[in-house]
């Protein structure tokens, strides 16, 4: 029997072919939109491109003040068994990156390709695919973040036009949320549980994140969000500590962000009988989890939609005559080729 590591993995395979050669979906839900996914989102600096990262356990991603995330990126993680490393962007796919700090420069680049070097917004997503011994299969979505007026610079619309972008994401009922809020801000301010609220109203596919715990001022905590008494969610709240902007300009690195994390729960008054349920690992682990019952549940549709997609490739490549030699016609084969792999595998799963 197939591990579900090896199915979440296979998951992603579909979910890249399907990113490559556009959607096989045909009529009613595409195959891309049956396959989970998990999703940022918050206002402007609340941390969600510093979540992601530190979801990831690599430092790779734009952060900063301001409107730095512009377009979304999705971001598929493959673990790799062999302990290579390394990440390949869908619009530039013979290169390989191997030093992080090039693929966020890559990013930003790429970004600014699109928008110009400006403040505004667009919509045509970046795919980025990081291979890693040390990450979960899993796709994830950084997006904008959600504001409330436009700045110097960008459109009028630009509030409704992030909103919009950020909704059209989330409210996929394939989309697991990470909903993000900054502990300094009161939680019934909070953007992303609005919005979280209005695409998800029984909760059962978000998670609340609680960011800058350590920028709180003193003699408040935040244990009563932590604890579900302030807002309930389904599933349990995690708080976060990330790195401030100024670890950032001193690149304090990935291990000893994650290490000084740890120890500011295990040592704080407030959070310590919460240690082991808090903290960017944690969170990594629970989101694997909570995908995994989210695939077994899902899996008589996929099965059903990857026959169908099966059903209308071979009409495709029938329609197109075989052998192919262009490089579309094999590209059409691998696609088959993963899902039958996926049926099988799926079918074993059954069992
Ligand atoms: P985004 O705009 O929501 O993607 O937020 P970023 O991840 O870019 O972070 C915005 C700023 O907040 C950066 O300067 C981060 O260093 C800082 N920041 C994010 N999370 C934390 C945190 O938990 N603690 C502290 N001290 N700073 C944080
Ligand atoms: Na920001
Ligand atoms: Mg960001």
């Amino acid at each position: 029997m197939a591990t579900m590591e090896s199915l979440i993995g296979l998951v992603n395979k579909i979910q890249r072919a399907c990113t490559v050669l556009g959607d096989h979906g045909g009529e009613g839900m595409s195959l891309w939109e049956a396959l989970p996914s998990v999703a940022v989102v918050g206002g402007q600096s609340s941390g969600k491109s510093s979540v992601l990262e530190s979801v990831v356990g690599r430092d790779f991603l734009p952060r900063g003040s301001g409107i730095v995330t512009r377009r979304p990126l999705v971001l598929q993680l493959h673990k790799t068994e062999s302990g290579a490393e390394y990440a390949e962007f869908l619009h530039a796919p013979k290169k390989r990156f191997t030093d992080f700090a090039a693929v966020r420069k890559e990013i930003a680049d790429e970004t600014d390709r699109i928008t110009g070097k400006t403040k505004q917004i667009s919509n045509i997503p970046i795919h980025l695919s990081i291979y890693s011994p040390h990450v979960v299969n899993l796709t994830l979505i950084d997006l904008p973040g959600l504001t409330k007026v436009a700045v110097e610079g960008q459109s009028e619309s630009i509030v409704e036009d992030i909103e919009n972008m950020v909704r059209s994401y989330v409210e996929k009922p394939n989309c697991i949320i990470l909903a993000i809020s900054p502990a300094n801000q009161d939680i019934a301010t909070s953007d992303a549980i609005k919005l979280a609220r209005e695409v998800d109203p029984t909760g059962e596919r978000t998670f609340g994140v609680l960011t800058k715990l350590d920028l709180m001022d003193k003699g408040t905590n935040a244990a009563d969000v932590l604890e579900g008494r302030a807002y309930r969610l389904q599933h349990p709240w995690v708080g976060i500590v990330n790195r401030s902007q100024a670890d950032i300009n001193k690149n304090v690195d990935m291990i000893i962000a994650r290490r000084k994390e740890r120890e500011y729960f295990e040592t704080s008054p407030d959070y310590g009988h919460l240690a082991n349920k808090m903290g960017s690992e944690y969170l990594a682990k629970l989101l694997s989890k909570h995908l995994e019952i989210v695939i077994r549940q899902r899996i008589p549709s996929i099965i059903a939609l990857i026959n169908k997609t099966i059903d209308e490739l071979n009409a495709e490549l029938d329609r197109i005559g075989r052998p192919i030699t262009a490089d579309g016609g094999a590209q059409l084969y691998m696609i088959l080729e993963l899902c039958r792999a996926f049926d099988r595998v799926f079918k074993e799963h059954l069992d």
